[in-house]
């Protein structure tokens, strides 16, 4: 009765906050997230990378999520040990990766048949837990694995992407929060009505980056992102430290930059072919830590 679950990690490309209020969104799968191992216990679940120690139902956020994921998908007792390549809290999508990986794992630990839509509504209601009410194209992405336009209900349908590409990501160092900055977009919404029309903007350009991404047009692609991190700073959720490496990866040669996700803190994405070691040096030299990740071709496309 053990049981192994992968959940990747995620990077909105264009569309965070619009997809929530109905509009589309791309996002992709990276290929760092987190392994579970599921293995015969009592509820615990453990990450070491993250100094995480949980029990089902112990009152934590996590042990919530662990709680609704084992008893939706009715697992026996089991424990969970997570190796995580990502950070979490970064804007990543470390919880719907821990979520997808917890819920793979439990799900082949109990040799379940109709895993998929069982899965699905695990991970869900784990997602709530720690997001409210999320659109749900974190754990679309961290299932998939692969670039994909989500639009809230209708599902994540992936891309084609003509040409693989880098792209650098930086650390604010502050943990986002979802919740609240959704909150705090609907309250702006609310006072300011015309931010709808900002909202479905983020939306038109999302499907602007697909086009880019569809002809490999990576300097297009660019400034699509510099436009969306525009109208996120018009929505309030960036940061000083997002500013800062926004401004930073621009100045080292990026052909385009946004922050990532819910905002307030978290990550950038930064798009800056043959400057991506000047980018991170940069981040560095201010104090800020980033990686590189790669956005694969489709399947059978030029690379
Ligand atoms: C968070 O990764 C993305 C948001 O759009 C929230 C959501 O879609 O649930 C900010």
């Amino acid at each position: 009765m053990t049981g192994r679950g992968f959940g990747h990690g995620k990077l909105i490309l264009v569309g965070e906050h619009a997809v929530v209020h109905g509009h589309p969104a791309l996002a992709a799968g990276i290929a760092a997230g987190i392994a579970v191992e599921a293995l015969p216990g009592d509820g615990r679940l453990r990450v070491p990378a993250w100094g995480l120690d949980a029990r089902a139902g112990d009152g934590s956020e996590v042990g919530r999520a662990l709680a609704a994921i084992m008893r939706r998908l009715e697992t026996p007792a089991l424990d969970f040990e997570a190796e995580a390549a990502i950070p979490s809290r970064a804007g990543l999508g470390s919880s719907a990766a821990l979520a997808v990986a917890v819920a793979r794992a439990a799900a082949s630990a109990s040799g379940r048949a109709d895993t998929d839509a069982a899965i699905d509504a695990a991970v869900a209601e784990a997602e709530g837990v720690f997001h409210g009410n999320p659109s749900g194209i974190d754990a679309a992405a961290s299932k998939s694995g692969r670039v994909g336009r989500f639009v809230r209900g209708r599902g994540f349908e992936p891309v084609p992407v003509l040409q693989s590409m880098r792209i650098c990501v930086g650390l604010s160092g502050k943990p986002r929060d979802t919740a609240r900055q959704v909150a705090n977009v609907q309250r702006l919404r609310e006072r300011l009505p015309t931010m709808d029309g900002v909202l479905a903007l983020l939306g038109k350009l999302a499907d602007d980056a697909a086009g880019a991404l569809a002809i490999g047009d990576i300097d297009g692609l660019g400034r699509v992102f510099d436009a969306a991190h525009g109208l996120l700073v018009a929505l309030r959720v960036s940061s000083p430290e997002l500013e800062r490496l926004v401004s930073d990866a621009r100045a080292a040669g990026a052909v385009g930059a946004k922050l990532t996700g819910a905002g307030g803190g978290g990550a950038v994405i930064a798009l800056a072919p043959g400057h991506e070691r000047d980018v991170l040096r940069r981040w560095k030299d201010a104090g800020f830590e980033g990686f590189t990740t790669e956005i694969a071709a489709s399947p059978g496309a030029a690379t």
